[in-house]
């Protein structure tokens, strides 16, 4: 399907928003916790048409200057937040890690267990035994599932797939997600993830294919808007990854780096030195790797449930990134491996409660920061001009989306001022479900709230 086709015609002007906010900074604080930095609108409207926003603005306003024809849809809305921003995820995988899981809650690392023959060399295994039905709607759901946690744009990687063939399987579904519920997505070629088991020996072998074969038939074909690297040790050192870095840049992809996850990779001072747009994990990222970031105009990005999924102790740490003025963006990491999660908002939470961000910090990291790592200009706010994409919450405060954490206040999620996602678990104490709310996915009887 094509996203425009989402969107409804004509202009519908949307109401009923206590606090709506936009992200554009405004030119004054309009209450105490309302930050300049979230543009905040009380008592707001939005005005919709062929899913772009017109205008934004409080609602007395866009009531009396729009035409009394134009339909109105009362939100009843405590909060409007622009659609979240998921700027790294590895969505399209088969298979799961469980034993991993398992063996690392006995104690056995993840390196250790990617020498073992688990990891990632699993979840290729699995993934290049699938077939592209498979994949896609798995792929499907896992979107799905971002969709109910308020996330309408995404970045998805490849990077399970490690042969040409296979790789190019899964940038087509990578390349083929907005078709499900209308995101707004770009897709980012993985090939050098890790070596697979069949070149281990010889590495060179691999990076010969990955820069003689997949780069140019993805360039070629249109599959990718940037390529990326891991570089940690047992993965892709910064020579290496310099290869196929510049590889891509020349072949017209932006470029990210998995930059000091594990250790201190060298992959910041690799990101700086190609201009690449993000760098992303920086666990063990500090002062020295932020000062290159910043001169650079890399955008850091943290992925503290990669962090907490894993059980280390190290979080990235915000306040050498804000020293130099970088503001972090956040984002789940969401993969098999080291994190099996959509929950963006939990991110959030981690950034405040573990990195050292605010929660205005953390707002801005799964939103404009989020679509500045991705080089996305029409995501992340609300403005004319901008996707009419965003989220209805149930918070009345919007600094509650971290403070009650793993519990998710979206309500209804708009792609394309569409709503393509309701929360539908409101099922009360004496009542029998029955097998219509069964049908919706009804969570009777917990009822938590605000
Ligand atoms: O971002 N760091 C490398 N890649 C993923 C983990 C992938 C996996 O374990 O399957 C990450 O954490
Ligand atoms: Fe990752």
């Amino acid at each position: 399907m094509n996203p425009a086709s989402h969107a409804p015609a004509g202009p519908t002007l949307f109401t009923g928003i206590q606090t709506l906010v936009t992200m554009v900074p405004a030119q004054a604080a309009c209450a105490d916790t309302q930050p300049r930095s979230l543009g905040a609108i009380l008592d707001a409207a939005l005005l919709v048409q062929d899913g772009r926003v017109l205008e934004v603005g409080p609602r007395a306003t866009l009531e009396a200057r729009t035409p009394t024809q134009v339909p109105r849809q009362p939100l009843q809305a405590p909060l409007v937040l622009p659609g979240l921003v998921d700027c790294h995820t590895h969505l399209v995988f088969a298979g799961n890690r469980l034993a991993d899981f398992e063996a690392r809650c006995s104690g056995v690392g993840y390196q250790e267990i990617a020498r073992r023959g688990g990891g990632i060399a699993s979840t290729v295994r699995a993934t290049r035994a699938a077939s592209v039905e498979d994949l896609t709607s798995l792929a499907r759901d896992r979107l799905q599932h971002l969709l109910a946690q308020g996330v309408t744009c995404v970045e998805a990687k490849s990077g399970y797939g490690l042969s040409t063939e296979s790789e190019l399987r899964l940038l087509e579904v990578c390349r083929r997600l907005p078709d499900h519920f209308g995101h707004n997505v770009r897709c980012t070629f993985l090939g050098a993830h890790v070596v697979p088991p069949e070149h281990r020996a010889d590495p060179e072998t691999y990076i010969q294919i990955v820069l003689q074969e997949m780069l140019p038939e993805v360039a070629r074909r249109g599959l990718a808007d940037f390529a990326d690297v891991f570089v940690e040790e047992g993965a892709f050192s910064p020579a290496q990854a310099r290869r196929i870095l510049q590889r891509a840049r020349s072949l017209g992809l932006g470029l990210k780096v998995h930059a000091e996850q594990m250790g201190p990779s060298g992959g910041c001072a690799l990101a700086a030195e190609l201009g690449a747009i993000s760098a992303d994990h920086l666990d063990y990222a500090g002062p020295a790797e932020a000062r290159l970031l910043a001169d650079a105009g890399v955008v850091p990005v943290f992925l503290p449930a990669a962090t907490l999924f894993l059980g280390h102790r190290n979080f990235p740490a915000a306040k050498a990134f804000l020293d130099v003025g970088l503001s972090p963006a956040l984002s789940t990491d969401y993969n098999p491996g080291s994190a099996m999660s959509p929950n963006l908002l939990l991110t959030g939470t981690l950034g405040c409660v573990q990195c050292g961000m605010t929660p205005e910090q953390a707002l801005g990291a799964v939103t404009i920061r989020a679509a500045a790592a991705m080089g996305v200009e029409d995501s992340g706010i609300l403005a004319p001009g901008s996707r009419a994409d965003f989220v209805v919450a149930d918070s009345p405060d919007w600094r509650q989306l971290f403070y009650h954490f793993a519990v998710c206040p979206v309500e209804r999620t708009f792609i394309l001022g569409r709503c393509v996602w309701k929360r539908s678990w409101e099922v009360g104490f004496n009542e029998d479900p029955g097998p219509a709310s069964q049908a919706q996915g009804g969570r009777p009887g917990t009822g938590a709230r605000g």
